[in-house]
């Protein structure tokens, strides 16, 4: 008895050492002192004993049990101090390292300028339309009164997608769908993309965009057409922005004019931005040609307007000083980042 409760007594603490969870002593804890455990049983069998033995056999396994308990609690305290340190360890803040910064994406240029084009015009009675940016050549040229010979037709000018569709070379052909569609009064604007064949450089981008104008109603002169866009140029560039006409010529519009701005960065005296001229030209504008309203069948006895075409990419360079258009389309967030 004596022998086998130094056994229990050996193994026991052996296990103890061994065992490094919390779940393990606890395991043990049943196996040596639970209500079937090992010592457990030896103090039951006691009774069992001569008169004799009782006693040492007796103490020998309160001794065991005592010693196995510390133990026990002992391993106890130290795996609760190893989770204790894991935890810790897990859960550390450290407070002196740099935060990450978040950083918040821009509108992007051109999207800006659109927002608020969008905006300026609206508040003058304008609606929004869009048009396809794959176009019939009858709504891109022939209705727009495009002479069958004009040069902008020319493969080497225009993306032809089949004989009769064209990647849309302008935003004017909305017009036309607007026209087609409804009478007069009409007041919209539609910006969109437009492409042409052309070799990239720091003006030019085979992708670029434009925003299209349309007025038609009874009486629409040139004097409207003038306001609305000394108006547009004052709330874009600037109160103190004038505005200047200088006839053009486009096959849809009649009479035709391209307008210029003042230079908003040196006034009019002349700088890098205006090459001098004190000017920036801004857009193509004029009255709608009979030939079109007919064509949509509008009657031109009846009805007059203005159109105006500008170049969205053009007007936000002009305005933020921007030197290459191919700029907007690398999406380099060094650049975009500016426009915040
Ligand atoms: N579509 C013309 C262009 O691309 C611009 C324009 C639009 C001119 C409307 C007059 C009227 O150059």
């Amino acid at each position: 008895m004596k022998e086998q409760l130094k056994e229990i007594k050996q193994r026991g603490m052996n296990e103890i050492q061994k065992a490094d969870s919390l779940k393990e002593l606890e395991d043990l804890r049943v196996k040596y002192l639970g209500k079937k455990g090992e010592v457990t049983r030896i103090l039951r069998g006691m009774g069992k004993l001569s008169k004799e033995e009782r006693p040492i056999i007796g103490e020998l396994a309160n001794v065991v049990r005592e010693e196995i308990t510390n133990a026990l609690s002992e391993a106890k305290e130290r795996q609760e101090e190893i989770a204790l340190e894991i935890q810790l360890k897990d859960e550390i803040i450290d407070i002196t390292m740099p935060g990450v910064k978040k950083e918040v994406g821009v509108l992007h240029p051109l999207n800006q300028s659109v927002e608020s084009l969008e905006e300026i015009f609206i508040s003058m009675g304008f609606k929004v339309v869009e048009g396809p940016e794959i176009e019939t050549v009858e709504n891109n040229f022939d209705a727009l009164n495009a002479p069958k010979n004009h040069p902008s037709r020319d493969l080497s000018d225009t993306f032809y997608i089949t004989e009769d569709l064209v990647l849309r070379t302008q935003t004017s052909p909305v017009q036309i769908r607007v026209m087609k569609n409804a009478q007069p009064p009409i007041r919209v604007i539609s910006p969109g993309r437009c492409f042409r064949n052309d070799t990239p450089d720091a003006t030019h981008s085979p992708m670029f965009h434009q925003l299209e104008g349309l007025v038609i109603d009874e009486n629409i002169t040139l004097g409207d057409l003038k306001g609305t866009l000394d108006v547009f140029a004052k709330r874009f560039f600037g109160d103190d922005t004038k505005t200047k006409f200088r006839p053009h010529h486009f096959p849809f519009t009649e009479p035709s004019a391209e307008m210029d701005i003042s230079c908003f960065k040196c006034g009019g005296i002349g700088c890098n931005i205006c090459k001098g001229s004190g000017w920036i030209e801004l857009l193509g504008a004029g009255m709608v040609h009979p030939n079109v309203l007919e064509y949509c069948g509008i009657d031109s006895e009846k009805y007059s307007g203005f159109a105006f075409g500008m170049g969205i990419d053009r007007i936000t360079m002009a305005k933020h000083d921007i030197d290459d258009i191919r700029l907007f389309f690398e999406n380099d967030r060094r650049f975009l980042k500016q426009f915040k």
